[in-house]
This record gives structure tokens, C-alpha cells and sequence, in this order.
């Protein structure tokens, strides 16, 4: 058997302010799975914050440490337990990053919600975290826009649409539930 079989993955995806992080870390208590938020990793990794990176080396080098990040993650860590990966916003956009994912054989969870929902999210996060991506009204509707396609590609897809996290979670937890009985509960 692979360490496929033996083992699950699952990644959420979405856009700045849909829920990620904080679903993820609810969904890997719930479950409890390993938990990861793929910026934390990077900036443990990089030993600065994704703002820092973004200011003073630019998007470019930024993606170069997101997908450096992943495929640590997913091929160099320890691969021997379940794992709930949270991505940062444009990290499946990018197509070498999808195809490690595929390789990784997990799940692909898209939250979804609206444009303003995710706005006022963002603008009310608790954990003071910048998000240089979500500093212009404008360039945030284009990037919304623009990642529609390359979030379709998920597998799943949930609305967080006037939902509260553990709603969420719980519609989650049920998939991965039926899909693998064998998940402890
Ligand atoms: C980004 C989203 C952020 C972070 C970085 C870039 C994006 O993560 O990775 O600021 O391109 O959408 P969150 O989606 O967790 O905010």
C-alpha cells in the first residue's frame, strides 16, 4: 500500500478572507489531523512575514517561497500523518503548485463567498495579519475575477456565505466523513 492510502490530505483554497485558516485549524481539531497555514510555513521558513517579502523583494520572490514551502510540506517533512494544509490565496492559482497538489492525491476544498463578504473579512481580521494583496479595492475585484478559473479546478466547493465556522467545519468534517469511514472521530 502507499502512503497515499494510508494517509490524508486535504487543502483548502480560496480567496483572501474566505475562511481558510481558521476553518482549517477548527477541521483539524475536530478530526484531529495535523494542522498547517501555508504562510505560517513561509514565514518560519523565510524568518520574516509574507508582508516583509512582498515590500522588500516583490510577488515574484514571494511565490518562489510558496511553492518552495508546499513542496517541503508535501515531499521533504514528515509525510506520515493526516494533514489539513491551509493555502494562501494564489497558491493554487499557480499551475506548479496545482500539480504538486494533484500528485499529493488529497482533497481540494474551495470556500467560497462573496466579494464583499470577503472584503469586510478582510478588513475585520482579528489577527492584524497585512495582506498586501487586500490593500486596493480595485486590484482585489481583478484578483477575484481573475482566480475564478483556477479555483473551479477544486474538487469541492462549500459556501461560507452567512455561515459560522463551525457550520463550515462541520459540512466538511461530514464529506471527508463519508468519503473515508475509517476517519476517528
Ligand atoms: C495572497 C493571500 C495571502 C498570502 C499573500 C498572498 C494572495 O493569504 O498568501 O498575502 O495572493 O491571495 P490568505 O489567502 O490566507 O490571506
Amino acid at each position: 500500500m502507499s502512503r497515499a492510502d494510508l494517509t490524508r490530505r486535504v487543502f483548502l483554497i480560496g480567496f483572501m478572507g474566505a475562511g481558510k485558516t481558521t476553518v482549517g485549524r477548527a477541521l483539524a481539531r475536530r478530526l484531529g489531523w495535523n494542522f498547517f497555514d501555508l504562510d505560517d510555513v513561509i514565514e518560519q521558513r523565510e524568518g520574516r512575514s509574507v508582508a516583509t517579502i512582498f515590500a522588500h523583494a516583490g510577488e515574484a520572490v514571494f511565490r518562489r517561497a510558496e511553492s518552495d514551502a508546499l513542496r517541503w510540506l508535501l515531499q521533504e517533512r514528515d509525510t506520515s500523518s493526516d494533514l489539513i494544509l491551509a493555502l494562501g490565496g494564489g497558491a493554487f492559482v499557480q499551475p506548479e503548485n496545482r500539480a504538486m497538489i494533484e500528485r499529493a492525491q488529497g482533497t481540494t476544498i474551495l470556500l467560497e463567498a462573496p466579494l464583499e463578504e470577503l472584503r469586510r473579512r478582510c478588513q475585520t481580521d482579528a489577527t492584524g495579519r497585512i495582506r498586501p494583496l487586500a490593500q486596493h479595492e480595485d486590484q482585489f475585484a481583478q484578483l477575484f475575477e481573475a482566480r475564478r478559473e483556477a479555483y473551479e479546478k477544486a474538487q469541492r466547493r462549500i459556501s461560507t456565505k452567512s455561515r459560522t465556522v463551525e457550520q463550515v467545519t462541520e459540512t466538511i468534517a461530514e464529506i471527508l466523513l463519508a468519503a473515508k469511514p475509517e476517519v476517528k472521530q
